[in-house]
């Protein structure tokens, strides 16, 4: 951590502003917009001032130990995709100050937002790729993340574009091979059409074992599981709150 390497500030400036983008690692692009409303003056200074100093720089090639990211040493690292406003993640950052927290997220707007919290309650825990998490999941070491949370992704309901959701088979890949064996992954929607496909694509995963045993324990939230402003809206119902456990050869995965 600590400074940002010089130019950085620039290449984040770029990135956010959409002259530029990381180009999708197949030619897919998963998430919607980039930005929302005009950021006021304070979020707009946050994103110029103190994101460079958060924000994570991806290597041409070789893996990130997320564990070196933090200017602490932390006991594990638990990512998050699509923080949104990134309320969930600063409120599980601020209970494990032991533990480092990675957040993606395109939305310039809800970067903004986290950064805010980030700032508000000084945490030092916490890292930020402003973009697609696909490139960051891949460029992470086997085995290395304790904890992974995907809450409420984006439905895209149309079934042309179901290919664009963010929990399939090469994304289950992909985070079985950063998750550390009996590492939990951590999933939820309100829509049941999302719900059922994430269930086909992740029970059938052969990383993956389904903690619930009963009814309840899908339907009703965990008590370290903050609520977001997405999930209140309950756009399509109510939530699912879906917990998976890593499974499987730690020595396969090395190899993965
Ligand atoms: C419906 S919102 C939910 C936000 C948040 N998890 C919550 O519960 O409030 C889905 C979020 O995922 C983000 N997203 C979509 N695709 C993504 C990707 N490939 N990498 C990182 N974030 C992504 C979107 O920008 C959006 O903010």
């Amino acid at each position: 951590m600590g400074a940002p390497r010089p130019g950085r500030r620039a290449e984040i400036r770029l990135l956010l502003t959409g002259r530029t983008d990381t180009p999708p690692t197949d030619g897919q692009r998963f998430f919607g917009r980039r930005h929302g409303r005009r950021l006021r003056a304070g979020r707009q200074r946050l994103v110029d001032d103190l994101l460079p100093s958060l924000a994570i720089d991806l290597p041409p090639d070789g893996a990130i130990a997320p564990d070196s990211l933090f200017a602490r040493p932390v006991g594990d690292v638990w990512l998050e995709v699509g923080f949104g406003a990134g309320e969930h993640l600063a409120w599980q950052a601020c209970r494990h100050p032991d533990v480092g927290f990675v957040g993606c997220e395109p939305f310039v707007n809800g970067v903004a937002g986290l950064l805010d919290q980030v700032a508000r309650l000084g945490l030092g825990n916490v890292r930020i790729h402003p973009d697609d998490a696909r490139a960051l999941i891949a460029a992470l070491a086997p085995a290395s993340v304790g904890r992974a949370f995907v809450l409420f992704p984006d439905p895209w309901p149309k079934r042309r574009h179901h290919e664009r959701r963010f929990i399939c088979p090469a994304q289950l890949d992909a985070l079985a091979r950063c998750l550390k064996p009996g590492a939990e992954l951590r999933l939820a929607s309100d829509d049941p059409g999302l719900v059922d496909w994430m269930l086909m694509h992740a029970r059938t995963h052969p990383g993956f074992r389904w903690r619930a045993r009963r009814a309840r324990d899908w339907r009703q939230r965990p008590d370290d599981w903050p609520q977001t402003r997405y999930e209140l809206k309950q756009l399509k119902g109510p939530p699912v709150f879906l917990v998976f456990e890593r499974t499987g050869d730690p020595l396969a995965l090395a190899a993965g």
